[in-house]
């Protein structure tokens, strides 16, 4: 396990500023985390599949594998009884009657995951922060890990409280001094929409260079998640709408079933993106910063039927037309919880106890 000054090496001033002496290197760490969720660390951990692993788990691709329907084991929590809830990706809650997408254990080919214990992960996280930073999506995966974790704690002892105009969210349990925390910076940087409650998506700004106001909410954190995959390609999202699970027009409404063609890849996915995360990872692990890659872009396209489509919260009320057609307004970009991105967690929680303490 990484100690604090590891970290601090990592998402001091001194990082932030070498990032940001280079319009180019930032603009391609960026692309780095469109991607993937990636992990920052300690500095001598080398990524996962890279040569020499010691321990079993190194040596297994954890994202190389196969969806397995068990409705024994999962969902890990029931959507109704965690208590921190987000309205927009509670599927069941706003209608969805089939919940097969509850029911999915990832099956690495070469390896079991480990059962995920909120106790244990707790104990690990006791005096330490773990911060999400990014966007809606990845507020998905925080609210999923703080239900995964929250039932094992009595009442009394957990809190969820805001800071900053709420671009600070912390979920603490108190008997640990451990927080699981999500800052609102949907593009890293300084932008237009970092207000967390009112973030036009049109005509955004970005100042590329100015990473320090949001880096000063987390720069002391243990572990820092960062996925912001979504708002840098909204751009191009007309022309990727175009294509679910070979379908060409389709949409993921309607979708119940997930895709079990192995290999998979969407349009949505751009592999030449992937080159980009490589290359960057490289170039900071050349300056001595470790980044470790849950690469969780290939088992996510499978799952297509675990969007919450139009079993959400909508902030606008709908108009006739868009009632008329679910398509138009059908949510493909979120995640249904209890959902997938408890299997992103699953797979942090894997790399936290499996692959750091190694
Ligand atoms: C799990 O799924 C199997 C097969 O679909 C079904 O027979 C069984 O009743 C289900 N069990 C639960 C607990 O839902
Ligand atoms: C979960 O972890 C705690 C603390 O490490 C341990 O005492 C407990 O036995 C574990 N529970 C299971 C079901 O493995
Ligand atoms: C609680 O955790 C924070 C880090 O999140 C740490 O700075 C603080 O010293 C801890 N408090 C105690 C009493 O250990
Ligand atoms: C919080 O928001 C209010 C109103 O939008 C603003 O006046 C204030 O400066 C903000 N505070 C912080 C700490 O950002
Ligand atoms: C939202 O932000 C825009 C521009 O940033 C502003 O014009 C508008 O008044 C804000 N709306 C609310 C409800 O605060
Ligand atoms: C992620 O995994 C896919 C295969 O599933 C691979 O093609 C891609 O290069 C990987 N990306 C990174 C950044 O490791």
């Amino acid at each position: 396990m990484a100690n604090r000054s590891q970290v601090a090496a990592i998402a001091s001033p001194t990082w932030t500023s070498s990032v940001t002496g280079s319009f180019h290197s930032l603009v391609a760490l960026l692309v780095a985390v469109l991607v993937v969720s990636a992990l920052f660390l300690s500095r001598d951990q080398p990524l996962l599949g890279s040569p020499t692993p010691t321990a079993p788990t190194r040596q297994c691709d954890l994202f190389s594998g196969r969806w397995v329907y068990d409705n024994v084991s999962y969902p890990l929590y029931k959507e109704k009884q965690c208590r921190y809830m987000s309205r927009e990706i509670a599927c069941e809650a706003y209608g969805r009657k089939d919940l097969k997408y509850q029911q999915w254990r990832w099956q690495p080919h070469g390896c079991d995951l480990p059962r995920f214990n909120a106790t244990a992960l707790l104990e690990k996280l006791r005096n330490k922060r773990l911060v999400y930073v990014g966007d809606s999506l990845n507020r998905g995966q925080w609210h999923s890990m703080v239900c995964m974790v929250e039932a094992a704690i009595p009442p009394a002892l957990k809190s969820m409280s805001d800071r900053h105009n709420a671009s600070l969210r912390i979920f603490k349990a108190h008997e640990y001094n451990a927080t699981i925390e999500f800052y609102w910076a949907p593009l890293l940087v300084e932008t237009n929409c970092d207000d967390p409650k009112n973030h036009s998506i049109y005509h955004r700004i970005v100042r590329v260079r100015a990473i320090e106001n949001h880096a000063k909410h987390w720069h002391d954190a243990d572990f820092l998640i960062f996925n912001t995959y979504l708002w840098w390609r909204l751009p191009e999202m007309e022309l990727l709408a175009g294509e679910w699970g070979g379908i060409p027009g389709g949409s993921c409404y309607g979708e119940t079933e997930l895709i079990t063609r192995e290999g998979y890849w969407g349009t949505g996915s751009v592999l030449s993106m992937m080159r980009v995360v490589e290359r960057v990872v490289k170039k900071l692990e050349a300056r001595g910063i470790t980044i470790h890659i849950l690469n969780i872009t290939q088992l996510s396209e499978y799952r297509k039927e675990a969007h919450p489509t139009i079993h959400r919260k909508h902030w606008h009320p709908l108009t006739k037309e868009q009632l008329a057609n679910p398509v138009s307004y059908a949510d493909c970009f979120h995640w249904c919880l209890p959902g997938l991105q408890d299997v992103w967690n699953e797979l942090l929680y894997t790399y936290i106890f499996h692959i750091l303490d190694a």
